[in-house]
Parts: C-alpha cells; sequence; structure tokens
C-alpha cells in the first residue's frame, strides 16, 4: 500500500500534492516524493515523512502547474532515498509513481538490461518508466497504454512526460485510484480524503481503466484505449470519516480491507495451481536435515506462530514449537544449525521478538521473517524474508496482519514441504485452489457483521470469557481472546477445549460466556461434546462453526458460520467473526478502540 496524488490546473502544484500526500500518510510513511513539470521536469523526495520532504523542500524552489507525488509503503527494495518515488525514465524524460506490485518486473527488468538500460533503484516501479519511455514517441498516451498491457500484477499509477506540459495518465489495476473533477483543474488521488478540501465530485476508476488528465477536461479509456465511461460521486462524509473509509474506527476498517489483503499475500505466490515462495529457495539436502522448527513472536503474532507449529508438523513432519519471544529469549532454548526460526512480526521492530531473533541466529539457526514493514528490522536481520504486504495497520490491535501472517506462514509451509517432497502435485494445486477462494470466503463472512454486532450487544452483562477450540481452532482460541480482551476489557481466555474440565470450568456460570469455535473438521464431534459440558453448567455458548454443520445449533446459543475451507487454512478466514465480534463488543461499551488503554502499536522496549 503506498498514497499517490496528481494534479494539473492554474494553481501551483506543490501545496496541492502536499496536502494530498498528508492525507494518504496512513497509507505509508516510510519515504515520499514529488514531481513538478514546470519549466524542467524536477523530482524532489527522500527517505521518511511528508515532514522530512517539507524540509527537503524548503531549498528547492520547486514551480509548476502540474505535478504527481508519492508516499511510500516499501515492498520491493529499502526504504531510502534511491527507492523513494516519483521515479525518472533512463532519459529523465517521463517520471512515475506506483501504488502496487508488479509481479514480472524481474523478467522485465532483465529484458530491459539485456537491451543495454542501466537502473538506479531496486524498485519494481523504476521498470515501468523504462518500459513507458522504450514506447514513447511523441504520444505520452499511447506509451502507457502499451507498457500496462505487458504488466502483471496490481497497479495504481500515475505518469508524466517532460514533453506534455498539458496533461498527464493515471492508470488503475487492483490498486485503488479515484479522479477529483475541479474547475480548470483535475486531481487523481489514492484515496478520496486527499482531494476532499479541492473537490467532492469524484470518479472511482475501475479495473483496466486509463485516464488522461487534463486540466478542464479527463478521458477515460479501457487497456485498449477504447473510450469508457464511468459515473461522477458527490461525496457527502467529512475528512475525517473518509481517512476511515467512512467507517467508524481503523480497527473496522482495517477488518473490511482483508479480503484484499488475502489477495495481496498470496500475488505471484499461488498461481496456475503452483505454490511458490521464492524467498525461500532452501536446497533439498538442508531441509532434510532440519530436525526442529520454532515460531517466536509477540502477542497477535504469536498466534499467528501457534498456528504455523500445527501445519509445519502437519505437512513437514518436524517437531515444530511456538513461543513467546520474551521466554525464548531467556531460556537458554537448544539450537543449532539444523534448526529452523521463524520469527514473526507485523512491525519487524518488536524488542523481544528481535532479542530472540539474535539469540537463534548465534546459535547457528537459519532464520524466516515473516514480516511487515519493509526494510524493518527484523526484515534486515533474517537470513529469508518473507513479507506479508498488508499495508499500514494504523488500529493497536492487530487484524489484517495476523490474516496476513496465517496466510504467509501456511504459504511458506507448503512451499518447504514442496520443496522437500512432502507434498504431491495434486495436493499442491488443491491448495492452490483453496487459497485462490479465500476473498471471496472472506468477504461472505462480513456479510454477517450486523449479525454480530447485534449479538455483541447482548453482552454488556458478560463479566468473563472462555475461547475454545482444538488444534487449529485451539490457535484460533487464543487470538479470539486477546483481540476481545485488549479492545474490550472484558476478561477472556483461550483454552485447548479437552482441557476445560481440567480447572476452568469451574468458573463457568450463567455471567460467562465461552466462544466455541469449532471448525477444524476431525475434531468436531470432540468439541462438540466440550460445548455441551458447559451448557450443563449454565454458560451461554457462542459458537463459529463451518457451514455446513447444523448439528451445532443444537446446543450451541448462537452460531455463526463461516464457509467450508480446507482445515489447514481455516485460520486465515474463521478469525474473522471473533475479530467482528471484538470489535462490537467494545463498541457497545463506548471504548477508545483505536487505542486501547496502556496499550502501544509498536513495542520497542522490553
Ligand atoms: C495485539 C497486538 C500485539 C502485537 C505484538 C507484536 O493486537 O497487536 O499483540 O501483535 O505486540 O507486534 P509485532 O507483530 O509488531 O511484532
Amino acid at each position: 500500500m503506498c498514497g499517490i496524488v496528481g494534479y494539473i490546473g492554474d494553481k501551483e502544484a506543490l501545496p496541492v500534492l502536499i496536502d494530498g500526500l498528508k492525507h494518504l500518510e496512513y497509507r505509508g510513511y516510510d519515504s515520499a516524493g514529488v514531481a513538478i513539470l514546470g519549466e524542467d521536469l524536477k523530482i524532489v523526495k527522500t527517505r521518511g515523512r511528508i515532514k522530512d520532504l517539507e524540509a527537503k523542500l524548503k531549498n528547492s524552489n520547486l514551480k509548476g502547474k502540474i505535478g504527481i507525488g508519492h508516499t511510500r509503503w516499501a515492498t520491493h527494495g529499502a526504504p531510502n532515498d534511491e527507492n523513494a518515488h516519483p521515479h525518472f525514465s533512463e532519459s529523465k524524460n517521463i517520471v512515475i509513481v506506483h501504488n502496487g506490485i508488479i509481479e514480472n518486473y524481474l523478467e522485465l527488468k532483465k529484458m530491459l538490461i539485456n537491451e543495454g538500460h542501466t537502473f538506479r533503484s531496486e524498485t519494481d516501479t523504476e521498470v515501468i518508466a523504462y518500459l513507458i519511455e522504450s514506447f514513447y514517441d511523441g504520444d505520452l498516451l499511447l506509451a502507457v497504454k502499451k507498457a500496462v498491457n505487458m504488466l502483471e500484477g496490481s497497479f495504481a499509477l500515475g505518469v508524466m512526460s517532460k514533453d506534455e506540459k498539458d496533461r498527464f495518465i493515471a492508470v488503475r489495476k487492483d490498486s485503488p485510484l479515484v479522479v477529483g473533477l475541479g474547475k480548470g483543474e483535475n486531481f487523481i488521488a489514492s484515496d478520496i480524503p486527499a482531494l476532499l478540501s479541492y473537490t467532492r465530485n469524484i470518479i472511482i476508476l475501475e479495473n483496466g481503466d486509463i485516464a488522461e488528465i487534463r486540466k478542464d477536461k479527463v478521458n477515460l479509456f479501457d487497456l485498449s484505449l477504447n473510450p469508457v465511461k464511468r459515473d461522477v460521486q458527490k461525496i457527502t462524509w467529512s475528512v475525517d470519516d473518509a481517512k476511515k473509509g467512512g467507517f467508524k474506527h481503523y480497527m473496522l476498517k482495517e477488518i473490511f480491507e482483508e479480503p484484499q489483503v488475502i489477495r495481496e499475500a498470496m500475488r505471484g505466490r499461488v498461481k496456475d495451481g503452483k505454490i511458490e515462495v521464492p524467498e525461500l529457495n532452501f536446497a533439498k539436502k538442508f531441509l532434510n536435515e532440519i530436525n526442529k522448527i520454532y515460531f517466536v513472536a509477540c502477542g497477535t503474532a504469536y498466534h499467528a506462530g501457534v498456528v504455523g507449529k500445527y501445519l509445519a508438523e502437519n505437512f513437514l513432519r518436524i517437531t515444530a514449537e511456538a513461543e513467546v519471544a520474551s521466554e525464548f529469549r531467556y531460556r537458554d532454548p537448544v539450537i543449532d544449525k539444523k534448526t529452523l526460526v521463524f520469527v514473526i512480526s507485523q512491525s519487524g521492530e518488536t524488542a523481544d521478538t528481535l532479542a530472540a531473533l539474535r539469540l537463534a541466529k548465534s546459535k547457528g539457526a537459519k532464520t524466516i521473517g515473516i514480516v511487515n514493514v519493509v526494510g524493518s528490522s527484523a526484515a534486515r536481520e533474517v537470513d529469508s524474508v518473507v513479507y506479508i504486504n498488508a499495508g499500514p495497520e494504523i488500529a493497536v490491535a492487530s487484524t489484517k496482519a495476523y490474516v496476513a501472517q496465517v496466510e504467509v506462514i501456511a504459504l511458506s509451509i507448503l512451499y518447504l514441504a514442496k520443496l522437500s517432497d512432502k507434498l504431491t502435485e495434486k495436493e499442491e494445486r488443491l491448495f492452490a485452489s483453496a487459497f485462490e477462494g479465500l476473498p471471496e470466503k472472506a468477504e461472505k463472512i462480513l456479510k454477517q457483521s450486523d449479525s454480530v454486532a447485534e449479538f455483541a450487544a447482548t453482552t454488556k452483562t458478560i463479566e468473563e470469557t472462555f475461547y475454545i477450540g482444538r488444534n487449529l481452532d485451539y490457535a484460533l482460541s487464543l487470538e479470539g481472546a486477546l483481540k476481545l480482551k485488549e479492545i474490550s476489557y472484558v476478561h477472556a481466555e483461550g483454552y485447548p477445549a479437552g482441557e476445560l474440565k481440567h480447572g476452568p470450568l469451574a468458573l463457568v456460570t450463567p455471567k460467562s460466556l465461552v466462544i466455541a469455535i469449532d471448525t477444524y473438521s476431525p475434531l468436531r464431534e470432540k468439541t462438540l461434546s466440550n460445548i455441551k459440558e458447559v451448557k450443563a453448567r449454565g454458560g451461554k455458548v457462542l459458537a463459529v462453526a463451518s457451514e455446513g454443520y447444523q448439528k451445532i445449533e443444537e446446543v450451541a446459543d448462537k452460531v455463526f458460520y463461516v464457509p467450508k475451507v480446507a482445515d489447514e487454512l481455516s485460520p486465515v478466514i474463521s478469525v474473522i467473526p471473533l475479530q467482528l465480534l471484538a470489535y462490537y463488543v467494545a463498541e457497545s461499551r463506548g471504548l477508545d478502540i483505536d487505542k486501547p488503554r496502556n496499550l502501544a502499536k509498536s513495542v520497542t522496549v522490553e
């Protein structure tokens, strides 16, 4: 996720671009830049936030009435000045900003290098600029059309040419982009809030749209340059509402982003019935020597690691443990070069997780990072990093990052299983297709959010909750309980369902709510028996079960169904009702959901 903005009109472009970028900083903030076409085509860009860009711009005297800008959330290449956008083409006649991921950029880069071109950055974006230049023959629209037809992946683009002062070009495919219509001026932006100070007349571009933006006209085309028409929408939201996409809190917005997050996390990794995680191209000999796998992390990321433990043992048949980093780092774990350690971290900066990683490395383990923030400490220090590409997570309670972590862990383990001949081609094909079905299933679950909210409103007298499940559902019960306690302040614990009668059952009273997760089909009858034990003690039971398992309605007070999915992938989507429940319980109690008391987003101290 990155933010892009563009302007053409009678005003100086720079203040409009900077103002727009400030509204888009929530989409990424590791580097920022602008390109303005005045007497000349100039770029100013820097690592850091918009305020760092403003400081750099003070001495730049950047003047012109057409320009594009970008605030970055790195995906390819570390966050530094060189990799910041905008990017010039080789001759510096064309300039581009990009949000998204180009899956075939390495092939295209190789092709251009073979033709004698030299690149300046590590980004996939620069390849697009060079490609457009290679097609440029005095018509930017045509050159962009030819270039984008060669791109695979997701992109929203803003493109300017030094020789065309009266227009710039924008393209949208699988990354958001809107056009703002003003009087004698027009705009583009990744999101509506960036434009609301200037216009409320917005066109939401559709996939495959190419827009030619002139100061008094906007022309829209499809990828073959046939003209297309899109409705103009009149936006009535306030700027603040718009930043949250119309949602009341960032947490809810991030939950609703999950179908797209699931798509992005598998982009380039699931294709044509194959699962590929090239970051993990380990030799088969090395994989056969591994005799122990650890998943180390904190909080929600640790819960994603618990899923990893079950999956690793299942598919790789190697002993696996999940452990919280603050314990792992101080207990002198038995590790050697036959140990594989996954560290999982959204921020990549959590102090305990970094200390655990350094310990594992010092003892010779091979380390893999499952990380969101590109260029973060964890990403730099692990032997191999697999990014989850979830975009910035703003709410303190982690939701979309968990979904992407679990998905990327599953992809990684299946890929390692394939490399070590523990996954047949047929299984690979089945899982690839199961992954592809996940976004739609997540969307289906989100459609039940009103009914989750209704249920949450009935829980005002509940004083404590127990989340129970078996196997992967147990891993989910830990995460469900954490979500609820951290934002609603209702006491919540996750237990293996079979453990209930060994102690916790004594706490169950009519004032307790038990949330039973029962999606893991090999053990669902066992969990059903545990639900009956709770009911016999007067506890209220909410169940999360797979569609078709109607029998559970006979014992649970309320059931939320999740679509059927391969058991191993269930946590990716079955967590969604648990996240929604936590959100709506906190909301019904009027709490500050995005900033829960005593908590911070990134715990960089011990
Ligand atoms: C809970 C939550 C925390 C983080 C934990 C690790 O909602 O957000 O438990 O998961 O602090 O943070 P990262 O993943 O940044 O290492």
